[in-house]
C-alpha cells in the first residue's frame, strides 16, 4: 500500500512500546482500539516522572510540589477546554471516566429536572453505560425510557427519533460512533431536532474523541462525554463537559472534600464549577496522563488521524469480503474505525482464541451492547478497531489469519 508521506506511520508505531511487543511469539497486532487505546511512550514517561520526581496532591497545600501540581491539573483542564473547544473552562469536569460522567449527568440532571412522565431518550446502539444510568434514574424520577430504532444498516432512524421525541422528553442521550457498528450519528442533526423540542442532549464520545476533530460549541452539545483510556490515556480518568448554565442548576453528584465551601454538622455549601462536581482528592497523575495523551493526539493532527483510519477501515471492508460466510454488522455509509462481523458456523470466542495465537488482539462477545445484538438476533460477534497506529499489513496479516482459522473451524469452505 503506498501511505500519504505527511503520515510517519513507522515513527508513530516506535512512539507505543506494546506494539513492539510479541504475543505468543508473534509481532503483536492491536485491532481492539475501540476497547481501549495502547499508549505512547509520553503518557507513560509523564506519569511516571510525576511519581517520580514531582508528586504532590493538588488544591490542599502550599509547598512547592503541590502548588506545581495544582498548577498542572488546572493547566490540563484548559488543555480539555481547547480540545472540545468548549466557551469556559469551568464546563470541564474530571469525572473517572465515560461511565461515570454519564452517571453523574442521569443522576444530576435527573434530580434537577426529571418529573414523573416525563421522557428520556437513547438509541438501540447505546453502550449499557448510556442505558443503565437512564434506567436507574427513570426508576427513581418515575420518568419513561424510550430508544430510537435503527436500520439494518446500523443508521439512526430520524423518522421514528422525530416521532419519539416528544414534548415531555427531558434529554437525549445518543452515541457519537457506535462501539457495535461504527456508526457515525448525525449529532449536529439531532441535537438542532432535540433542542427544537427544548431536548438537552447528551454525545457519548467514547469512540469518537481520538478519532476525529470534536467542536461542543458547533455541535451545539450540552454535555459530551468520553474516557481517557479510549484517547491514548491513563485509565481512571475521563471528561464530563457540561453547559455551564445547565451545570449550575444541577445538584452535586458526590459529597466530600474539595467540593464543598462551608461544612457544619447540619449542612453545608459548595463550591463554584467545576469543584462542585469533583468530590475528592482526584486522580492528579491519570490527569496529567491524559495532557500528555491530548498532546500527543494534537501533534499528529485530528484531520490526519481521521483520514489515515478512514483509509484502513475502506481497505479493512474490502478485504474482509474475501472472507467466506464472513456476514459485516453495520454497513452506514459514515462510520468510525469499527468493523464487527460474525462467521457463519463460527463462535467469536473461537474465532479471537485462534488469532489470539497468531499475535492478533480482536475482541470477541456482546460489546456491552446486547439490545443492538438483539435488534440483529445475533449473541456475539467478533471486532476489529483500529489506532493511530494500525497500518495496512497488518490488515493484511489479519485477513490471513482470519482465512487460515475460518478453513480450520470450517473444513468444508475452502478458498
Ligand atoms: C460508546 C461507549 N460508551 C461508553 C463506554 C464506556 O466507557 P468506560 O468503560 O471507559 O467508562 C464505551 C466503552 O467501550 C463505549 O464504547
Amino acid at each position: 500500500m503506498s501511505h500519504s508521506g505527511e503520515y510517519n506511520i513507522r515513527k508513530i508505531r516506535q512512539e507505543f512500546p506494546m506494539l513492539q511487543q510479541q504475543m505468543h511469539g508473534k509481532p503483536f497486532i492491536y485491532l481492539d482500539s475501540a476497547a481501549t487505546s495502547q499508549k505512547p511512550r509520553c503518557v507513560i514517561e509523564a506519569m511516571n516522572k510525576f511519581y517520580q520526581a514531582q508528586y504532590g496532591t493538588v488544591h490542599r497545600s502550599v509547598y512547592d510540589f503541590a502548588s506545581e501540581a495544582t498548577t498542572r491539573y488546572n493547566n490540563v483542564r484548559q488543555q480539555v477546554k481547547e480540545f472540545l473547544n468548549a466557551a469556559f473552562v469551568e464546563e470541564i469536569i474530571f469525572t473517572k471516566g465515560t461511565t461515570e460522567s454519564i452517571n453523574l449527568v442521569a443522576s444530576s440532571f435527573g434530580k434537577a429536572f426529571l418529573q414523573p412522565g416525563d421522557e428520556v431518550l437513547i438509541t438501540v446502539m447505546e453502550h449499557h453505560s448510556n442505558i443503565v444510568p437512564w434506567q436507574l434514574m427513570c426508576e427513581e424520577r418515575g420518568a419513561v425510557l424510550k430508544a430510537v430504532p435503527i436500520h439494518e444498516s446500523g443508521e439512526l432512524l430520524l423518522d421514528a427519533f422525530d416521532e419519539l421525541l416528544t414534548d415531555r422528553t427531558k434529554i437525549v442521550s445518543v452515541a457519537h460512533i457506535a462501539n457495535s457498528t461504527g456508526t457515525v450519528n448525525p449529532v449536529e442533526e439531532i441535537i438542532k431536532r432535540a433542542h427544537a423540542k427544548g431536548a438537552k442532549v447528551l454525545i457519548d464520545g467514547a469512540q469518537s474523541i481520538a478519532h476525529m476533530p470534536i467542536d461542543v460549541q458547533k455541535m451545539k452539545a450540552d454535555f459530551f462525554v468520553f474516557s481517557g483510556h479510549k484517547a491514548y490515556g491513563p485509565t481512571g480518568v475521563g471528561v464530563l463537559y457540561g453547559r455551564k448554565s445547565l451545570l449550575e442548576k444541577m445538584p452535586p453528584y458526590q459529597g466530600g472534600g474539595d467540593m464543598i465551601d462551608h461544612v457544619t454538622i447540619t449542612s453545608s455549601t459548595y463550591q463554584q464549577l467545576p469543584m462542585k462536581f469533583e468530590a475528592g482528592t482526584p486522580m492528579v497523575a491519570e490527569v496529567i496522563g491524559l495532557g500528555a495523551a491530548l498532546d500527543f493526539i494534537e501533534s499528529l493532527g485530528r484531520d490526519k488521524i481521521a483520514l489515515w483510519e478512514q483509509g484502513i477501515l475502506e481497505y479493512a471492508t474490502k478485504r474482509l469480503s474475501e472472507v467466506k460466510g464472513l456476514r459485516i454488522i453495520g454497513t452506514a455509509p459514515n462510520k468510525g474505525g469499527i468493523v464487527s462481523f460474525v462467521v457463519e458456523g463460527l463462535h467469536p470466542l473461537d474465532i479471537g482464541t485462534l488469532l489470539d495465537l497468531r499475535g492478533i488482539a480482536v475482541r470477541t462477545g456482546q460489546l456491552c451492547a446486547q439490545p443492538i445484538l438483539a435488534f440483529y438476533n445475533i449473541p456475539s460477534l467478533t471486532r476489529i478497531s483500529f489506532g493511530v497506529h494500525t497500518t495496512f499489513e497488518e490488515i493484511d496479516t489479519f485477513t490471513e489469519g482470519l482465512k487460515e482459522v475460518v478453513l480450520l473451524l470450517h473444513p468444508a469452505m475452502s478458498y
